[in-house]
């Protein structure tokens, strides 16, 4: 039975980082060990000569995991592309395997993992070969981040209609503001989605003023909003 969740958004910038960090120090505060996995990012920028996964290190930060970086994120890409491409340009063959052994190395070793995704679900991290796909590989069910405003409904629901397709477990989604002006949308898309589908929503988040989720007041706040029950039955594994 999976041990973790795979985190993914209905696109890049929508929150998935932001909401994984959030989640790995909340859990961590109550005591779980908490594996997390970034297996690859593309756009990183160089820092004193070398690569720099920045999702990697706020994951491995946010959760305290101890696995070494350049095992939680082991695609460290540089171009801003999908990993397939960025890959490609870059001369470095992803390896599934690799990716699977991997996670299972860390899923063994902690009690919850949090795996996050690049862009959304149908991003190719080979250039046949899904995000949508791996998530199904390493029997994950999925949290789905959605970037709350305007044209949300539908890449949320065509998300979760692909998410279906293969067979894929949707525990919930979350809907957040990026945005620190409220849009109209973003005030009445839950109430919408609600006779739309029958996935629940695990949280709502609004714009987020402080600096970092792992501060005490940002994690009350993150626990304020997320349904931890929407994940209990990873959590009770
Ligand atoms: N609710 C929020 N309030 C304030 N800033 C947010 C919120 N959600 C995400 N952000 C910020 O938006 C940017 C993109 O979020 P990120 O988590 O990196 O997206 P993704 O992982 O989907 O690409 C980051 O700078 C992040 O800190
Ligand atoms: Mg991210």
């Amino acid at each position: 039975m999976p041990k973790g969740i795979f985190i993914t958004g209905t696109d890049t910038g929508v929150g998935k980082t932001f909401i994984a960090c959030g989640l790995a120090a909340l859990l961590r505060d109550f005591g779980y060990r908490v594996g997390v996995m970034k297996p690859a990012e593309s756009g990183c920028t160089e820092r004193d000569g070398q690569l720099f996964p920045e999702d990697a290190v706020l994951l491995k930060k946010a959760s305290g995991c101890e696995v070494p970086l350049d095992k939680i994120c082991a695609y460290q890409l540089r171009e801003p592309l999908a990993p397939s491409v960025a890959a490609e340009r870059q001369n470095i063959t992803i390896d599934i395997e690799k990716l699977i052994d991997t996670y299972n190395e860390i899923s063994s070793s902690h009690d919850f993992t949090l795996v996050e995704g690049a862009g959304g679900l149908m991003v190719p991290l080979l250039p046949s070969y899904t995000y949508a796909d791996f998530a199904r590989v390493l029997k994950l069910p999925l949290v789905v981040v959605a970037a709350n405003r305007l044209g949300m409904i539908n890449h949320l629901l065509l998300t979760l209609e692909h998410a279906r397709c293969k067979g894929l477990r949707v525990l919930g989604y979350v809907l957040n503001q990026v945005e620190s002006e409220l849009s109209l949308a973003a005030g009445i898309n839950r109430e919408a989605l609600a006779t739309l589908t029958a996935v629940p929503c695990a949280g709502e988040f609004s714009y987020f003023a402080g600096s970092e989720t792992d501060e005490i007041g940002g994690l009350n706040w993150f626990a304020d909003r997320f349904d931890l029950r929407r994940i209990e039955s990873v959590l009770k594994q």
